[in-house]
C-alpha cells in the first residue's frame, strides 16, 4: 500500500491570512527549471525573498530539466534573468550567496533513473545544507508533463516524507482544460499527494490587492453593511491587457480568454468579492466560502449564452500608438481560428445576498491599457430632491484597483463651491504606494513563501477548481454548438466590441473607462 506523506504540524500563528514567519528550511525542486516562468518569476521572487531576509539561510533550489548543463552554467543563466526581471536591483554579494544554494539536475521527465539519482542528491543536500528532508516540488511545466513527473515521484518514493519532515507539490495553471480533465488531473495528483500537500497556483491570489479585499470588507464596519443586493446595483470586474498573444499561440489558441483568464483569475476575484465572512482565517474556512459562491453561480447554458456572454477576437489596430496585427495574423495562429481573445459576460450569484445583482466580467487582450479592477456600483438615491434641478447625479462607485496603481477609491457627489447648486462627482482615493511607502511584493514571492510554510489559503482547492470548470464548461459547450453565434471582431486598441456595451446597457449601466 502506498505510504502517504505526513505533513508537519502547522504553526497556528502562520495559518491563513495571519501568516508572518520565516518558513522552515527546505529544498525546492523546480521541474522545467530552464523555462520562462522560472527565469521571469520564480528565481526573481526567491532572490527578493532572500534579500528581504524572508527565507531560511539553508534554502536549497534544485532545477530539474532536460538540457545538459553544470551548476555553474545554470547559476549564470539565472543571474542574467534575475538582473532583468527582479523587482529589487541585484546586489552582487547577495546574489553570490543566494546562487550558492542553487543546483542543477539533468534528466528527462520520462527517465525513472533521473528520479532515483534526484532522490540520492536530495538526501546528500539535506545533510550538507540542513534542509531536514523538507521538500517542495514545483511543476513549472506544461500539463501534459504532469502525469509522468508525478508518477516518477511516486515510484521513486520522493512523494513520501520522512518522520518529522514534509513533502508538498505546487502545480501551475492551466489546471485542466475542462471539468473531466481537471478531475483526471486531480486524481493523478492525489495518487501521490494529499490535498493538504497540494498547492494549485493562481497568481492573482498572491497579488497584495486581492488579499486586501477581505480586509477591506471585514475589517471596516461601514462597507459590509452595504455589500449586498439592497445597495449594490451591479459589480464590474475587468482585467484588460494591451499585450497580444506574445508568441504563446500554441497554448493560447487552444485555450482562449475564457479558459486562460476567466476560469481562474477572474472567478477568483469574483468569489473574494461575493463570499460570506468565513468562520475564521484558516485556509479551509476561507475556501469553503469561496466554493459556496462558485456553487451559487447560475450556469449559462444553451441559447442563454447569446444573451449573457460576448466573445470576440482582436483585429489589427493601434495600441499605445503602435500598429499591431490582428490575432489571425499572429505567428502560429490558424487562419480560421475562432478562439476568443476577449470575453464579456453577466454572471449571477443566486444566493440570499446577491439575488438580482449582475456581476459583469470583462477580460481581453490588445485593449488600450493594462489594468485589473473590481468596481461596485451602488444604487442611486431616490429621484426626489436634487433631480428637480435637472442635474445628473452619478452613483457611488467603490473601486478596488488590483493593478497597477494599487489602491481603493470611492466616487461620491459633492457640491461645487459657489452660489449655485451644482453637484459634481469627486473621488476619495487610497494608494498603496503613498500610504505605506513601500513597493508591493510580487505575487510569486508571497505564494512561494506560503507553500514553504504549508499555508494553502491563497491556493485553489480541488473543489474550487472543479466548480469553476462547471461554470465555464457550460458556456464553452453552448459556444461550441454555435448557440452564441460567431466570434465577433474588435479593433486592437479599443475596449472590445459594441456587443459588450449592449450587455451592460440592458441593465442601465456602462462599462467603466479605465
Ligand atoms: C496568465 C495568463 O495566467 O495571466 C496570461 O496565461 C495573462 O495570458 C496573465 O497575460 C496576466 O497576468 P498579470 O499578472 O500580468 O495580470
Amino acid at each position: 500500500m502506498l505510504h502517504m506523506p505526513s505533513d508537519a504540524p502547522n504553526n497556528p500563528l502562520r495559518e491563513g491570512l495571519l501568516s508572518r514567519s520565516v518558513p522552515e528550511p527546505c529544498t525546492l525542486v523546480i521541474f522545467g527549471a530552464t523555462g520562462d516562468l522560472n527565469h521571469r518569476k520564480l528565481i526573481p521572487a526567491l532572490y527578493n525573498l532572500a534579500a528581504d531576509g524572508n527565507l531560511p539561510p539553508s534554502i536549497t533550489v534544485v532545477g530539474f530539466a532536460r538540457r545538459e548543463k553544470t551548476d555553474a552554467q545554470f547559476r549564470s543563466e539565472l543571474e542574467t534573468a534575475a538582473r532583468k526581471f527582479s523587482r529589487q536591483k541585484i546586489n552582487d554579494e547577495l546574489w553570490a550567496n543566494f546562487a550558492g544554494s542553487i543546483f542543477y539536475h539533468q534528466s528527462e521527465f520520462t527517465n525513472f533513473e533521473g528520479f532515483e539519482t534526484l532522490a540520492k542528491r536530495l538526501d546528500e543536500l539535506d545533510s550538507q545544507r540542513g534542509t531536514r528532508g523538507n521538500r517542495l516540488f514545483y511543476l513549472s511545466v506544461g500539463p501534459d508533463q504532469f502525469p509522468v513527473i508525478l508518477e516518477n515521484l511516486r515510484k521513486s518514493g520522493l512523494n513520501e516524507s520522512k518522520p518529522g519532515s514534509w513533502t508538498r507539490v505546487i502545480v501551475e495553471k492551466p489546471f485542466g482544460t475542462d471539468l473531466p480533465s481537471a478531475i483526471e488531473l486531480n486524481n493523478i495528483v492525489h495518487e501521490a499527494f494529499h490535498e493538504k500537500d497540494t498547492f494549485r497556483i493562481d497568481h492573482y491570489l498572491g497579488k497584495e490587492t486581492a488579499q486586501n479585499i477581505m480586509v477591506l470588507r471585514f475589517a471596516n464596519s461601514i462597507f459590509e453593511q452595504v455589500w449586498n443586493a439592497r445597495y449594490v446595483h451591479h459589480v464590474q470586474i475587468t482585467a484588460s491587457e494591451p499585450l497580444g498573444v506574445e508568441g504563446r499561440a500554441g497554448y493560447y489558441d487552444k485555450s482562449g480568454a475564457m479558459r486562460d483568464m476567466v476560469q481562474n483569475h477572474l472567478l477568483q476575484l469574483l468569489t473574494l468579492t461575493a463570499m460570506e465572512p468565513p468562520t475564521d482565517l484558516t485556509a479551509d474556512a476561507i475556501r469553503d466560502e469561496k466554493v459556496k459562491v462558485l456553487r451559487s453561480l447560475r450556469k449559462i447554458t444553451g441559447k442563454d449564452v447569446a444573451k449573457y456572454t460576448v466573445r470576440a477576437q482582436y483585429a489589427a489596430g493601434s495600441v499605445n500608438g503602435k500598429e499591431v496585427v490582428g490575432y489571425l495574423d499572429e505567428q502560429n495562429v490558424p487562419k480560421d481560428s475562432q478562439t476568443e481573445t476577449f470575453v464579456a459576460l453577466e454572471a449571477n450569484v443566486d444566493n440570499w445576498r446577491w439575488a438580482g445583482v449582475p456581476f459583469f466580467v470583462r477580460v481581453g487582450k490588445r485593449l488600450p491599457k493594462g489594468a485589473t479592477e473590481i468596481a461596485l456600483h451602488f444604487k442611486g438615491v431616490p429621484p426626489v430632491l436634487f433631480h428637480q434641478t435637472e442635474q445628473v447625479i452619478d452613483d457611488n462607485v467603490l473601486v478596488i484597483r488590483i493593478q497597477p496603481d494599487e489602491g481603493i477609491s470611492l466616487r461620491m457627489s459633492a457640491k461645487l463651491p459657489g452660489s449655485s447648486l451644482r453637484i459634481e462627482p469627486v473621488k476619495m482615493d487610497f494608494h498603496y504606494g503613498t500610504s505605506f511607502g513601500k513597493a508591493t511584493p510580487e505575487a510569486y514571492e508571497r505564494l512561494l513563501l506560503d507553500a514553504m510554510a504549508g499555508d494553502a489559503t491563497l491556493f485553489a482547492r480541488r473543489d474550487e477548481v472543479e466548480e469553476a470548470w462547471k461554470f465555464v464548461d457550460a458556456i464553452k459547450e453552448a459556444w461550441d454548438s454555435g448557440q452564441g453565434g460567431p466570434v465577433v471582431k474588435y479593433d486592437s486598441g479599443t475596449w472590445g466590441p459594441d456587443e459588450a456595451d449592449a450587455l451592460v446597457k440592458r441593465h442601465g449601466a456602462n462599462w467603466r473607462r479605465l
